[in-house]
């Protein structure tokens, strides 16, 4: 990997949107450049090792960034396992027999451990990681912001409530993103990511035979993709095979994604409703991308920084875990001892 490549895009001009480090002064790339000036080099031997032989690795890593930050910010909160304080974000609808990756932070996590114990939050590892992951796919690269601390909690109800789904009409997916300070072109931008990866043909189903209970397919699917698609995922088959979400180049993050929205072959409903939406108003931010690489890597590094700045914890805040999948023993005996109060209040109240 070119690690000059990494830095390239701190300075471009950004088209749509706002500079990329303005929107949130406290986090800084710097922020471990004393404290443990090996991070980067960690993060990308560890995932550059793993994605030799597990090429869909980059595009899972990604996709956890994003369900962490949109449930309670970018704290790492995706990463906690159920315990008897915790309702883990891992069992909600859309995290469910779906997330990757979280072995891999935690290999990533353990050998920053031993480099600098005690100082790297597994928020920033995450989302460090993701930024790598787009180089790793060919994808732009960029100075990441750094500074998050771990959340003490996680929120299975919140993953339910705001994660996107893939039959969302495009009002639905604007206001999944206005909730979490997210516009239109950074709903294109992110949604871009969707060429790399798999999807599950669970997830399609309705849209290969009984479209809107139609019992015909979704009339925005190229009829060609249709049939391959069909091949892919039968009728009554089990759901679970996995689809490339672009067939043409499925582990390249490049602009395919917008040209395959042209000719109507978005594979999720949700990501052909950016293009064939009547006079919606991400058609023409499509064609940009669709026409101009380069205006979508901008645009794509733009909102990646914005979306990586939701929520996040800094200063005193939150905590650095010291294993990515639990809070640290400290704060988990004080939910232990609120948990115990509580128990006591309600005896007391009875
Ligand atoms: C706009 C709303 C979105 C919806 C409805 C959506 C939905 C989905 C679904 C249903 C899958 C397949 C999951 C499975 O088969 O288990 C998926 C995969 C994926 N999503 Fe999204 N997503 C959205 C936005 C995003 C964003 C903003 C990103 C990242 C910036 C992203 C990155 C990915 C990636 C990379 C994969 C493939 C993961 C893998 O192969 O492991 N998605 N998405």
């Amino acid at each position: 990997m070119n690690s000059l490549s990494l830095i390239t895009l701190c300075c471009v001009v950004v088209v749509f949107g706002g500079l990329p480090f303005s929107s949130n002064a406290q986090l800084d790339p710097l922020f471990y450049s004393k404290t443990c000036p090996q991070l980067q080099s960690i993060v990308q031997k560890v995932l550059g090792d793993v994605s030799r032989t597990d090429t869909r690795m980059p595009a899972s890593i990604i996709r956890l960034h994003f369900h962490d930050c949109f449930v309670q910010g970018c704290d790492a909160s995706v990463l906690l396992n159920k315990t008897t304080t915790i309702d883990s974000e891992q069992d909600a609808g859309p995290n469910i027999n779906s997330l990757r990756g979280l072995n891999v932070i935690n290999d990533i996590k353990t050998a920053v451990e031993k480099a600098c114990p005690n100082i790297v939050s597994c928020a920033d590892i995450l989302t460090l990681a993701a930024g790598i992951s787009s180089v790793l796919t060919g994808g732009p690269g960029w100075l990441v912001p750094l500074g998050r601390r771990d959340s003490l909690t996680a929120n299975k109800a919140l993953a339910n409530q705001n994660l996107p789904g893939p039959s969302n009409a495009l009002t639905e997916l604007k206001s999944a993103f206005a909730a979490q300070g997210l516009n239109t072109v950074d709903l294109v931008a992110l949604s871009g990511a969707h060429t790399i990866g798999r999807a599950r043909c669970l997830f399609i189903t309705d849209r290969l035979y009984n479209f809107d209970n139609t019992g015909k397919p979704d009339p925005s699917l190229d009829k060609t993709y249709l049939k391959d698609l069909q091949k892919q995922c039968p009728q009554n088959g089990p759901g679970t095979n996995r689809v490339n979400f672009d067939p043409t180049t499925p582990d390249k993050l490049d602009k395919n994604f917008y040209n395959n929205l042209q000719v109507k072959k978005g594979l999720l409903q949700s990501d052909q409703e950016l293009f064939s939406t009547p006079g919606a108003d991400t058609i023409s931010i499509v064609n940009s991308f669709a026409n101009d690489q380069n205006v979508f890597f901008q645009n794509f590094v733009n909102s990646m920084i914005k979306m990586g700045n939701i929520g996040v914890l800094t200063g005193k805040k939150g905590e650095i875990r010291k294993q990515c999948n639990f809070v640290n023993k400290k704060s988990s005996k004080l939910d232990l001892a609120i948990e115990l109060l509580e128990g006591e209040d309600m005896v007391s109240s009875i």
